[in-house]
C-alpha cells in the first residue's frame, strides 16, 4: 500500500466535511431558481428520482472509487482510474475529474467573493435606502465592473475582494486535510445551519406583507414550489434541468468527492456516510433553500415578478431581489448581512473540496510537498481567473459553468459508473461500496448502479446534446438560452481556449506523472 499521510480526524468531521462540500451556493441560489423556472413544484418529481436513481448511487460509486484509490495512494482521478482500469487509456480519462474541479474552482470562487463583499455590505448599510429591483441590479452591475454607478465605479473593489477570498480558501487547503479542511466545516456548517433557520423563521413569520395584496403571501411562494403541475412533466427540458441540479448539489461528476474519500481507511464506513451527506445536502436544499428566497420574494413581488426574477438566473435572486427585501423588512441590515454570510460559509466549504483534487495530484504523482502543490495550483487559478473578472458581461463565466458546471458533470459521471460497474465488474464494485457497511444497502441498488443510472446518464447526455449543447456549442444560443452577441464571441471561443489548455496541460502532466512512476518502478 503506497503512503497516503493525511488522515480525516474524526468521522464527524469527516460526514461535515463532505457534507460541506456539497452544500454551497447551488443549494440557496440555483436550486430555487431551476424550481422556479421550470414549473415550481412540477420540478420536484423529476428531482426526487434524479436524486434517487442518479445522486445516491453516483454518490456511492464515488465514495466508492476514492476509497479504493486511496488504498494504493491516489487522491484524484487519474490514480484512481488507473486502478479500476488497467488500461493506458484510463488515467487520461480521470484527467476529467481534476478539470472540472479546478475550473468550477476558478469561478465559482469568484462568486463566492461577492457573497462576502455583500455581507459587508449589509452590515454598513451600503445598500440600504436603494430599494427598487432597477437600483439593486445597477448596484450589482457596478460592482461587477460592467457600468459605473452610484457606489462603485470599477472592478477594484470586487477584484480586492476576490483575492481576499481566494486568499483564505488556499490558506485552509495549505492547513490540509483535518487542520484546514476539517476545521473549517466543524466551524461553518453549525453556524450556516443556525443562519438559515433564523432567516427561515423570519421568512416564514413575514404572512401577507402588503395587506392590499393578499396574494402575495409566504404562503402563496411555498405552495408553488410544492404544488405539482403535472402539464410540466412532459417536457424533456424539466427532466434535464432536475438532473443538472442533482448533480451540481450534490458535487457529483467533479472529482471532489473521490479526493475525500481517498483518506479513509479501507473499513471505514462509506455507505451510511454517503447516504448521510446526500440526505443532509437534500434537506438543506429542500426545506431550507426552496423556503426561504422564492417564497420571500412572492410575498414582496408577487408570483410573476418573481418568475421573471428567477429567469433571469441565481444572481438576480440572491443579490438583487433579496437586498430589496432587506431594505423593507426591521433588522434588514442584520438579516442582510446573515444571508450573504450563509452563502459564503456554503460556498467556502465547497470551493476548498475543488482545489484537493489537484493538490493531492501534484503531492503524489510529483512528490510535491503539501505546500509546494497548494501554491503551485493558487498560482494557476488567480492566472486563469483574471479573464473570468475582466469578461464577466460578455459570456466567459457562463461559458465555463455550462462545460464544466454543467455538461461536464454528466459526461465525467457517466464514464466513471461505466468504469466501476463494468470494467471494474458490477460484483466488485458492490462489494467495494459495501465493505465496512453500517448499513445494508438494498440490493435492488445493485442493479440501479449496473443499469439504471448509466442508462438514465446516456440518455441524459444524448438528449442534451441534441436539444442544447450542439446549439451552444456551434453559438446558435448562449448557455441562457437567448441570442449569442457577435462582439461575445472572441470571449467565448476564449473560455473555451482556457478550458481546453487546461486539459491538454493536466494531460501532459498525467503524462509525464506516469513516465517518472514506470521508471522508478523498472
Ligand atoms: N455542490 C456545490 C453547490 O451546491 C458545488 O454549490
Amino acid at each position: 500500500m503506497a503512503e497516503q499521510q493525511e488522515q480525516w480526524g474524526s468521522r464527524f468531521g469527516l460526514i461535515l466535511a463532505v457534507a460541506g462540500n456539497a452544500i454551497g451556493l447551488g443549494n440557496f441560489l440555483r436550486f430555487p431558481v431551476q424550481a422556479a423556472s421550470n414549473g415550481g413544484g412540477a420540478f420536484m418529481i423529476p428531482y426526487f428520482i434524479a436524486f434517487l436513481l442518479l445522486g445516491i448511487p453516483l454518490m456511492w460509486v464515488e465514495w466508492g472509487i476514492g476509497r479504493h484509490g486511496g488504498k494504493y495512494g491516489h487522491g484524484s482521478a487519474p490514480g484512481m482510474f488507473d486502478v479500476l482500469w488497467k488500461h493506458p487509456v484510463a488515467k487520461y480519462l480521470g484527467v476529467m475529474g481534476l478539470l472540472i474541479s479546478m475550473v468550477i474552482l476558478i469561478y465559482y470562487t469568484y462568486i463566492e467573493s461577492w457573497t462576502l463583499g455583500y455581507s459587508i455590505f449589509s452590515m454598513i448599510g451600503l445598500y440600504h435606502g436603494d430599494d427598487s429591483l432597477q437600483a439593486m441590479g445597477g448596484l450589482l452591475s457596478s460592482y461587477q465592473g460592467l457600468e459605473a454607478g452610484e457606489h462603485f465605479n470599477g472592478i477594484w473593489t470586487a477584484y480586492g475582494l476576490m483575492l481576499v477570498t481566494f486568499a483564505i480558501n488556499f490558506y485552509v487547503l495549505w492547513k490540509g486535510l483535518s487542520a484546514g479542511i476539517e476545521k473549517l466545516a466543524k466551524f461553518a456548517m453549525p453556524l450556516l445551519f443556525i443562519f438559515a433557520v433564523i432567516l427561515l423563521i423570519r421568512v416564514l413569520t413575514l404572512g401577507t406583507p402588503d395587506p392590499a395584496q393578499p396574494e402575495n403571501s409566504v404562503l402563496n411562494g411555498l405552495a408553488y414550489i410544492w404544488n405539482p403541475n403535472f402539464d410540466e412533466l412532459g417536457k424533456a427540458s424539466v427532466w434535464i434541468a432536475a438532473a443538472g441540479q442533482i448533480f451540481f448539489t450534490l458535487s457529483v461528476g467533479m472529482g471532489t468527492i473521490h479526493a475525500y474519500a481517498s483518506y479513509l481507511r479501507p473499513k471505514d464506513d462509506i455507505a451510511l456516510s454517503g447516504l448521510t451527506t446526500a440526505a443532509t445536502n437534500e434537506f438543506t436544499e429542500v426545506i431550507l433553500g426552496g423556503s426561504i428566497a422564492i417564497p420571500v420574494a412572492v410575498a414582496f413581488f408577487g408570483l410573476d415578478l418573481t418568475k421573471e426574477i428567477a429567469s433571469g438566473g441565481a444572481f438576480n435572486l440572491g443579490f438583487v431581489s433579496m437586498p430589496v427585501i432587506f431594505g423593507k423588512i426591521p433588522l434588514g441590515q442584520v438579516f442582510g448581512a446573515l444571508w450573504f454570510l450563509l452563502l459564503f460559509f456554503a460556498g467556502i466549504t465547497s470551493s476548498v473540496a475543488m482545489g484537493q483534487p489537484v493538490v493531492s495530484f501534484l503531492k503524489q504523482q510529483f512528490g510535491m510537498t503539501h505546500r509546494r502543490a497548494v501554491l503551485v495550483l493558487a498560482t494557476l487559478v488567480i492566472i486563469c481567473v483574471q479573464p473570468v473578472v475582466f469578461f464577466l458581461g460578455n459570456g466567459f463565466l457562463d461559458e465555463m459553468d455550462y462545460w464544466s458546471g454543467t455538461f461536464g458533470l454528466v459526461v465525467f459521471a457517466t464514464i466513471e459508473i461505466i468504469l466501476f460497474a463494468w470494467v471494474f465488474n458490477i460484483d466488485r464494485a458492490w462489494e467495494e461500496i459495501n465493505s465496512g457497511a453500517d448499513i445494508r444497502i438494498p440490493v435492488f441498488f445493485k442493479y440501479v448502479i449496473k443499469y439504471v443510472t448509466p442508462l438514465y446518464l446516456l440518455v441524459i447526455m444524448g438528449v442534451w446534446f441534441y436539444q442544447d449543447a450542439f446549439d451552444i456549442l456551434m453559438l446558435n444560443k448562449t448557455p441562457g438560452g437567448g441570442p449569442v452577441d457577435p462582439a461575445n464571441v472572441p470571449y467565448i471561443w476564449g473560455a473555451r481556449g482556457l478550458m481546453v489548455g487546461l486539459f491538454i496541460l493536466l494531460c501532459v502532466l498525467v503524462n509525464i506523472a506516469w513516465k517518472r512512476r514506470k521508471n522508478v518502478s523498472e
